[in-house]
């Protein structure tokens, strides 16, 4: 029994009071982030510092302004410059890597080995070999993973839904499909390439567009289950592209005051992009995925360059079957048309099942604009947590990460050889 004196004539017996006056021990998860780029400072900082079950106890950047930025904006309670003196130094449980796909593999290893838990920011790697060694850690350090991307993961509830129906025979059985993935064309005027970040997107160990949209693969195992084998066409087709300066983002950074405005993507899409960059990766793939459920479709990831007239364009995932079609985008996360009436929630009046979209989900700030948008940062920050406090193994996992991974690995081998690549990782789900 645990004995608190709160003064000389009241006391608690922790045991037996603890409930009856509302007193909630919360073990707090400590998390460090390395990397203070966009991506942490546009959606998982903000989210980081109002959790009840962690703390931002350390976050860590080559570059001091941004580690500065993030003290200040976010509450984090210390900041290095050299990320293994984080990990030797800091009291941590978990690792956040934010920064570009060429670290991601060695902080992962240099984490796990540590036995700290890891949220690994996309892509997970950019070459089987180091997949496997990353996943192999991780299981032998027993600690908790979890791969991003999560947004067409069984996490979201909405995929998962559609995955139960699409099992459930509600488009019978699947003919074909296609997927065209032109990354950020949503920002408005932000038409083709990735505004920013040379060592994220463009740099030869970045992977280049290909791997930068893994949310294109990840969408088709998420609903239509896991993949076969890969034919292929990838390229490097537009090798000028040209970036927004990279001091234009601490200049960003120095000038916000709210956690809340600390989105970059708000205002990168609006500057002048003065810089030339060199694309060293691959920015143009067409795959051909054969999926174990014995049908195949088309997925394209690219860029758009210049505007297409609406209605057009390369294309949201678009599912055809024997039964009915599931069509991703046009104003709804997702609808359905199809005979089976009977698995269908509620139709509108030309027959369509649609999930509304809810909130711009995957760039919702906080707080959220609708109540109950999805927010993959947001999530998989809770997720990962929760995991740790519960001792779960998380959705978006290891396994999750090698088979979409491989996905983009097959991808560029059978574009090499020119024959069919067949997958060698598969799921359960
Ligand atoms: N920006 C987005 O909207 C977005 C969305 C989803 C995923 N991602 C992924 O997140 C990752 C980071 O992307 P970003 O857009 O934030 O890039 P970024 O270039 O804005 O940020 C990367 C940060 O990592 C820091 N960094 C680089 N090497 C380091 C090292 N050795 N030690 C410590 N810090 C180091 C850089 O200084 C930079 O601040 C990428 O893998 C990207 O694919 C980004």
């Amino acid at each position: 029994m645990t004995w608190i004196d709160v003064g000389a004539d009241f006391t608690i017996d922790m045991d037996r009071d603890i409930d009856r006056i509302g007193i909630k021990m919360t073990q707090k998860i400590k998390i460090g982030v390395v990397g203070c780029g966009v991506v942490a400072t546009a959606y998982y900082l903000p989210y980081l510092m109002r959790m009840d079950n962690a703390e931002i106890t350390a976050v860590c950047d080559l570059v001091p302004a941004r580690t500065d930025s993030c003290v200040r904006l976010f509450g984090a309670k210390s900041a290095y410059n050299d990320y293994y003196e984080m990990l030797e130094k800091a009291d941590l449980d978990a690792i956040f890597i934010l920064t570009a796909p060429g670290t991601h593999v060695p902080f992962t290893l240099a984490a796990v080995s540590a036995g700290k838990h890891v949220l690994i920011q996309k892509p997970m790697a950019t070459n089987m070999t180091d997949a496997r060694t990353i996943a192999q850690a991780i299981r032998t350090a027993g600690v908790k993973a979890i791969i991003e991307p999560s947004s067409q993961s069984p996490l979201d509830p909405d995929v998962a839904h559609l995955r139960e129906l699409v099992r459930q025979g509600v488009l019978g059985d699947i003919l074909w499909f296609s997927l065209g993935a032109t990354g950020p064309t949503s920002y408005g005027p932000a038409l083709g390439n990735n505004p920013y970040g040379q060592a994220a997107f463009y740099a030869a160990d970045s992977g280049g567009f290909l791997f930068d949209l893994p949310y294109a693969p990840a969408n088709i195992v998420s609903v239509l289950g896991p993949c076969a084998s890969v034919m292929a066409h990838a390229s490097i087709s537009n090798v000028q592209n040209s970036i927004v300066p990279e001091s234009e983002y601490d200049n960003f950074l120095a000038g916000v005051t709210d956690p809340n405005q600390a989105n970059y993507w708000d205002a990168v899409v609006d500057l002048p992009r003065t810089q030339p960059v060199r694309m060293q990766a691959v920015d143009n793939a067409y795959s051909l995925y054969e999926m174990r459920g014995g049908f195949a479709g088309a997925c394209h990831v690219g860029r758009i360059y210049h505007p297409v007239l609406p209605g057009t364009g390369s294309g949201s995932l678009q599912v055809f079957g024997t039964e009915g079609n599931l069509i991703f985008g046009a104003g709804y996360s997702a609808s359905i048309i199809s005979t089976r009436k009977d698995l269908l929630p509620q139709l509108d009046d030309d027959g369509w099942y649609h999930i509304p979209l809810r909130g711009d989900r995957s760039k919702a700030k906080w707080p959220q604009p609708t109540p109950g948008a999805f927010n993959y940062y947001h999530a998989s920050s809770q997720h990962l947590v929760d995991c740790i406090l519960e001792d779960r193994e998380p959705i978006p996992n290891v396994d999750w990460g090698l088979h979409i991974t491989e996905m983009m690995c097959g991808t560029l081998e059978s574009s090499r050889t020119g024959q069919k690549y067949a997958m060698t990782t598969t799921l359960t789900y």
